[in-house]
């Protein structure tokens, strides 16, 4: 059982931030939000916003209106939010997306991406002797969430990355857009990319429920490369299991997703939320 406090009753001075997206409802951040708010007892709402992609300059340039202090930003609006703020972080510029927006006293926007931040802080949690230095990491697809990666890696050390994804054009271009060590592998050349890898990166969405398995021939990779998944839902993907079966150390898809919001949180709400097991539970389990 999870010993959460019931939610602070809202005063006219609550503090709003929510989820833009469309559609917003598979979203989990209301539910990690919501955990957080009521663990430490603050006068705040987390809530949904489903919002269509014709009208998200408007709802999105709204929210200073109508009192909000920010908002997260999911699919398909992380890259149209880049065009809708009076200002970008850098680091969201380079991954080309933000997913997270702070909005000042004045009711400026500002546009940040954490996604990066929660994969290395995710990694870090689970695997505390993981070094993005001990060697070429090995990047699986090209999206919105290899770029977040790749530039995580990159600004942490890693020595090489291995981008290997289904349509080879779209990861020569993610290798042009972020800079750095990027070294891009058709899918057949797998096994040459896994030779001698430090880490493995699945961000694809294959393995995903009701999505195809993740077929890969993992022989070629180093038992003590590190295996991270970011699919969370099974979070315990066909990948994982069989990268730990073969003694590879693994990180689920989960931690990625619960740390990616701590700075967002603390931004709107001024606290330093932390993520524990009892987190992880509460957002696993059935709403
Ligand atoms: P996200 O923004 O979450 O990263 P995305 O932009 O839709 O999601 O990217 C999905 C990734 O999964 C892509 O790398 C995609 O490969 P393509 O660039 O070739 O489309 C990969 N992916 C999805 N379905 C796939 C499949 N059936 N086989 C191989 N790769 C697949």
């Amino acid at each position: 059982m999870i010993d959460l406090p019931d939610p602070v009753p809202l005063s006219g001075q609550a503090k709003l931030a929510g989820v833009l997206g469309w559609p917003v409802s598979h979203s989990r951040s209301p539910r990690l939000h919501g955990f957080w708010l009521r663990q430490y007892r603050i006068d705040g709402a987390y809530v949904p916003l489903a919002v269509r992609p014709e009208s998200f300059v408007e709802a999105v340039r709204a929210l200073p209106l109508l009192g909000f202090r920010g908002a997260n930003v999911t699919v398909p609006h992380k890259e149209a939010a880049l065009a809708a703020m009076d200002r970008v972080e850098d680091l969201a510029r380079r991954i080309g997306a933000v997913n997270t927006i702070v909005i000042d006293a004045d009711g400026r926007l500002e546009g940040r991406n954490t996604d990066g931040f929660g994969f290395l802080e995710s990694l870090r949690a689970q695997q505390p002797g993981w070094q993005a230095a001990a060697g070429p990491a090995v990047l699986l697809g090209a999206g919105g969430a290899a770029r977040a990666v790749a530039v995580a890696l990159i600004d942490a050390g890693a020595p090489e990355i291995r981008l290997v994804n289904r349509t080879v054009s779209r990861a020569e271009r993610l290798a042009r857009d972020v800079g750095g060590p990027v070294r891009v592998f058709a899918w057949d050349d797998l096994a040459a990319a896994l030779a001698g890898a430090a880490l493995l990166v699945n961000t694809t969405t294959l393995g995903m429920a009701g999505q195809p398995p993740l077929e890969l021939d993992l022989d070629p990779l180093p038992p003590e490369a590190v295996v991270n998944d970011i699919v969370y839902a099974p979070l315990e993907t066909a990948l994982l299991a069989r990268a730990r079966a073969r003694g590879n150390p693994v990180v689920d898809g989960l931690g990625m997703l619960l740390h990616q919001a701590r700075p967002g949180f603390a931004a709107w709400y001024g606290v330093e939320p932390e993520v524990t097991p009892d987190l992880r539970a509460f957002v696993l389990a059935e709403v």
